[in-house]
């Protein structure tokens, strides 16, 4: 396997690819690339170019960026002509040419990603990425799941599925709002976790706190997923 992108790579290899069917903004990112972040953020004309690219509504101010994002327009567009060139042919194209093109997609993702695309799956979205996996499992009565109360409900529905299908229990901790330290935090993950622990859901960074979860700290969390 390959190594791990690190964050920023990322951010800046998906911006290219969102950005790639509309040369200008291409050009722009490459002219922009070798800038640290903390001043491209000062940037005003750099964002106002960005900002061009998405239709934002005149009659409020849009700050939510969950439930539903806003598309750019040049990858809207591409979305549409694909859409199109489909339909044109339907099962036809479905027959044949779908699945090489899902192929060079799968490989492209797989390159941003920094992983083989073996490794990869592509899902419509979150909620069908984790449902997978936890629906997917192969869960014996008494095996245990750690969650927090604080994760996603679509995820948290899930579990208890498993729960009442195959005898599953479902441990869920409460991440403290005010923390001292990561520490504290890992210490309410490691106490939950028992010998019968089979899968940790674990975020990133929790949507209702803005708190970012000590990934790397807990041992524990590394012998568990082995
Ligand atoms: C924290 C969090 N997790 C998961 C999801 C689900 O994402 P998706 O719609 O991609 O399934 C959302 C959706 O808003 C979310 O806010």
């Amino acid at each position: 396997m390959k190594p791990y992108l690190s964050k920023r790579q990322f951010l800046k290899n998906l911006t290219g690819v969102a950005v790639l069917s509309q040369t200008n903004l291409s050009d722009l990112i490459r002219l922009h690339e070798h800038l640290p972040a903390e001043k491209l953020a000062e940037d005003e004309q750099f964002w106002t170019k960005i900002r061009e690219a998405y239709e934002v509504p005149k009659d409020f101010i849009h700050l939510e960026n969950g439930y539903y994002s806003m598309t750019a327009k040049p990858v809207m567009q591409k979305y549409l002509a694909h859409i199109q060139a489909v339909n044109k042919v339907s099962s036809y194209y479905m027959r044949t040419r779908q699945f090489d093109d899902k192929m060079i997609s799968r490989k492209k993702l797989a390159d941003l990603l920094g992983c083989s695309f073996e490794e990869l799956i592509i899902t419509r979205n979150t909620t069908e990425s984790l449902d997978t996996i936890i629906a997917g499992f192969d869960w014996k009565t008494g095996d245990e799941a750690l969650m927090a109360e604080h994760d996603y409900g679509a995820m948290l529905d899930m579990f208890k599925l498993q729960a009442k299908r195959h005898g599953l229990t479902n441990k869920v901790i409460s991440v403290p709002l005010h923390p001292k330290s990561d520490e504290e935090i890992v210490e309410v993950y490691e106490k939950a976790i028992t010998p019968k622990t089979r899968l940790l859901m674990v975020c990133h960074l929790i949507n209702i706190t803005g708190q970012i979860l000590p990934i790397k700290k807990s041992q524990k969390w590394r012998i568990v997923m082995g």
